[in-house]
C-alpha cells in the first residue's frame, strides 16, 4: 500500500520545451495514490510550450534567465525552499545544474533520459541507437549528480527497436513509455525514502 496518502511530497519540474513529461506528471499526480504533487514549474525558456500545462493546472511557474547562473541559482534555491520542494524532477531541462546548486539543494534531483543508461549519455540518443543497430532502447530515470547522466538508476524501461524504426518513430515510442515511467519511478523512489 502506498504510504503518505493525503501527505504528498512537493516536487518541482524543470523544463525547457515541449513539456509532455510535465503534462503526464501533473495528470498522474492527481491520482489519489500518487505520492507527489507538482507545486512548481521552472523553465529556462520563456517560450517553452510546456508552460501551458502549468498555467492550465494553476501551478506556479518561474522563468529563469541563465545569463548569470550563480545569481540565478541562488534565487532558484530560495524559491525552491519557499515552495517546500522535496524533489526536483528534470524533464527535458536543457541546462546543466551546477555542482554548487546540487549540493546546496541537498535533496534528491531526478532526471529522465531517453536511453538505457549507462548507454548513450548526453544528446542524440536515438541516432546512436540506430547507428549501432541496437535491438533495444528505452528510457531511464536516474538521480542527478554533477556528472552528466551518471547518477544512480531509479527505474528503467526498455522497448524493442524494429528494423523500420527511424529517429522520429523511436522518439515517439520512447516518449510514450516515459509518460508512464516517470511517475512510477518518482512514486517508487518516494516510497523507499
Ligand atoms: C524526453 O525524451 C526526456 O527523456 C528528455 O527530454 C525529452 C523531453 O520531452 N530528457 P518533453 O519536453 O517532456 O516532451
Amino acid at each position: 500500500m502506498a504510504k503518505l496518502i493525503g501527505n504528498k511530497k512537493n516536487i518541482a519540474v524543470f523544463i525547457s520545451g515541449r513539456g509532455s513529461n510535465l503534462k503526464y506528471l501533473i495528470i498522474n499526480s492527481k491520482i489519489k495514490k500518487s505520492l507527489f504533487k507538482v507545486c512548481l514549474v521552472v523553465s529556462n525558456n520563456p517560450k517553452a510550450i510546456g508552460l501551458k500545462y502549468a498555467k492550465k493546472s494553476k501551478i506556479k511557474y518561474y522563468i529563469v534567465k541563465y545569463k548569470n547562473s550563480n545569481n540565478l541559482e541562488t534565487k532558484l534555491l530560495k524559491l525552491i525552499k519557499k515552495f517546500k520542494i522535496e524533489v526536483i524532477c528534470l524533464a527535458g531541462f536543457m541546462k546543466i545544474l551546477s555542482k554548487n546548486f546540487i549540493n546546496n539543494f541537498n535533496k534528491p534531483i531526478l532526471n529522465i533520459h531517453p536511453s538505457l543508461l549507462p548507454k548513450y549519455k548526453g544528446l542524440n540518443t536515438h541516432l546512436k541507437v540506430l547507428k549501432n543497430k541496437d535491438k533495444f532502447s528505452g528510457s531511464t530515470v536516474h538521480l542527478v549528480t554533477p556528472k552528466l547522466d551518471s547518477g544512480k538508476i531509479v527505474m528503467q524501461k526498455k522497448i524493442k527497436v524494429s528494423k523500420s524504426d527511424n529517429q522520429t518513430s523511436l522518439e515517439k515510442k520512447i516518449l510514450k513509455l516515459e509518460h508512464d515511467l516517470y511517475s512510477k519511478a518518482i512514486n517508487n523512489f518516494l516510497s523507499n525514502l
